[in-house]
């Protein structure tokens, strides 16, 4: 193959017509897998899965990808720590595409495209086993996972590129919004970048291909899969291959995100929760975990039952189509829960709605409608960004942190108060049975420093031990986190992954493996 270097130099004055590029492009290049049939199992032979290509066939298919949608600028090198993957890629995107939307688009086919070429950015495996490193795994739902770092859903709306977003070295991506029937969301455009305070502003409004063209993605994805290592699709959902039948990778997880149409009325329960049953029927088998986006009942006096039933009923119709998965082991069901609806009463009606229904955990944190405290003390914005920030929308940016450690320890103090759980005694009775066999969460992370870093010292009382934990409810965290620290702050605030998304935009393809080694570097100063 060509020089990386020269032909990136070339590719990045290419890029400026990336549409053209984008056309001529082949719609199906082959893959090649070596990298998934290496970590499977050693004695699969690596081979392409298409037809075997002549090597004229090659070089045109390396040609057209170093050209595609503008982002071929990652084949500098496909190293995720490279200098180059911070600095230069974002600002070049940002500058390349003035509109955000188009950027994601184009950074997502690029990386669909540079992952069929296997030429994506990816973690090295030397960063993964260096000696001497700190331990910073984690065991959730009773998968141990080498990192607690999660992408966050939104960035895969479609279920693209799962697998070119593991690379990257998360150990959980969640894929979706995803909602039944195909939706074209709002009116462009949507999305708005505020980079002097690297945040967002985005009304997606939620576009979605809609559940069948997903689950067709994700299917195509295990069959793939399947043929590599030479079993059948079944065997590797029922875990016979060994890996999870998400993710597909050893140690990983994939979240599939489900919600429901913007046409369904938000105050028909049963049109909502056939909304939601279907999403399940269609995409449970190919998930790992099952991501419910819940709104608070907005009634206040919320220990009343009659206020949290309708989100209780949603969710354990929710529960009860996941557990009824054709797969040996059900997909496991959490909710994501807004920042804003922060008000004791409204998150106690949450937590309650969990216990109630047997949802397995929390996915803590999102954008906010607010646009105060945004703006670092010191720092100026400009008058058009300014302006951005009135854009109706989601706001998303590292000075959420603060309120997201918040949230997270008030909900895992809440999610572990006993009143909750002798409320569903003898719902548990019935359950038991089916969870007997699937251990709680163990612990958050090994080594962590148990001082100095989160907001309020007394949080780290509600590390979960390893004892007593067999019931406890998982919490995730998003909002803010861009760095290892962040991610320690969440992590000793309660929850046991820390997701970034707005983190990744600005900080490029090499975010994650920035994040592990910060961590390792904090945890192993303060062991010193
Ligand atoms: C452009 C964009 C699209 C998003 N789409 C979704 C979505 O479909 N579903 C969802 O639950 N969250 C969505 N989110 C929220 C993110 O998953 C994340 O929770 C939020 O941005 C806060 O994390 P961050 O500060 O790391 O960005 C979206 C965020 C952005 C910026
Ligand atoms: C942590 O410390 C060990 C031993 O002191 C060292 O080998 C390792 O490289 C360190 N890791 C990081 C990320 O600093
Ligand atoms: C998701 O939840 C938020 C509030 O928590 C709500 O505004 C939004 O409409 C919900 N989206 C869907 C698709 O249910
Ligand atoms: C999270 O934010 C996204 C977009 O910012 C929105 O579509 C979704 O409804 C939100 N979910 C919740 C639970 O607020």
């Amino acid at each position: 193959m060509a020089p990386p270097r020269a032909v990136a130099r070339r590719a990045l004055f290419l890029a400026a017509t990336p549409a053209v590029a984008a056309r001529r492009a082949p719609r199906q290049l082959p893959r090649i897998s070596s990298q998934r049939a290496s970590s499977t199992t050693s004695t699969t032979t690596t081979t392409t899965t298409g037809p075997s290509l002549g090597s004229g066939v090659r070089t045109a298919a390396f040609v057209t990808g170093l050209t595609l949608s503008g982002v071929a600028v990652y084949i500098y090198t496909t190293d995720t720590r490279a200098f180059f993957h911070r600095y230069v890629v974002p600002p070049l995107l940002r500058f390349m595409y003035p509109d955000a939307e188009e950027a994601h688009n184009a950074a997502v086919s690029s990386m669909k495209n540079l992952y069929s070429l296997n030429l994506h950015p990816r973690e090295r495996a030397s960063v993964l086993a260096a000696n001497g490193d700190p331990d910073i795994s984690v065991s959730v739902f009773g998968t141990h996972l080498a990192n607690p770092i999660a992408i966050s859903a939104g960035l895969d709306k479609h279920a693209e590129i799962p697998d070119a977003l593991f690379a990257l070295g998360a150990s959980i991506v969640e894929v979706g919004g995803c909602t039944p029937r195909p939706q074209e969301g709002n009116p462009k455009p949507r999305m708005f970048r505020v980079p002097g305070i690297d945040g967002l502003i985005n009304r997606y409004g939620l576009n979605s291909r809609g559940a069948d063209n997903m689950a067709m993605r994700l299917r195509e994805r295990v069959r793939r899969f399947a043929k590599t290592i030479g079993v059948d699709e079944l065997s590797v959902l029922n875990g016979e291959a060994g890996v999870p039948p998400g993710s597909l990778l050893p140690g990983r997880m994939l979240l599939v995100q489900i919600a429901k149409n913007k046409e369904t009325d938000e105050s028909n329960v049963d049109a909502v929760t056939k909304d939601y049953v279907y999403c399940v029927q269609q995409l449970g088998r190919y998930a790992d975990v099952l991501v419910v986006n819940v709104s608070s009942p907005n009634t206040p006096g919320l220990r009343d039952l009659q206020a949290v039933e309708p989100l209780t009923k949603l969710l354990s119709a929710v529960v009860d189509e996941a557990r009824k998965t054709d797969r040996k082991t059900k997909p496991r069901v959490m909710v994501k829960v807004s920042p804003d609806e922060d008000e004791e009463s409204q998150m106690e009606g949450i937590v309650q709605a969990v216990w109630a229904s047997g949802v397995d955990g929390v996915i803590v944190g999102n954008t906010t409608k607010r646009r105060t405290g945004i703006i670092p003390p010191g720092v100026g914005i400009t008058p058009k960004e300014q302006m951005t920030l009135t854009e109706t929308g989601g706001y998303s940016g590292p000075m959420m942190l603060g309120r997201t450690v918040n949230l997270v320890k008030r909900y895992r103090k809440m999610l572990d108060g006993q009143s909750w759980r002798e409320h569903v005694q003898e719902k548990k009775a019935v359950d038991e049975a089916v969870d007997a066999s699937i251990a709680g969460i163990d612990d958050t992370i090994t080594g962590i420093p148990k001082e100095g870093l989160a907001a309020k010292p007394e949080a780290s009382n509600n590390i979960p031990s390893t004892g007593n934990t067999a019931e406890q409810k998982v919490i995730f965290a998003t909002g803010g986190i861009t760095n290892g620290r962040d991610a320690l702050q969440v992590l000793n605030a309660g929850a046991s992954i820390a997701m970034v998304y707005t983190g990744l935009v600005y900080g490029g393809a090499g975010t994650i493996t920035r994040m592990k080694d910060e961590i390792k570097k904090e945890v192993n100063t303060s062991e010193a």
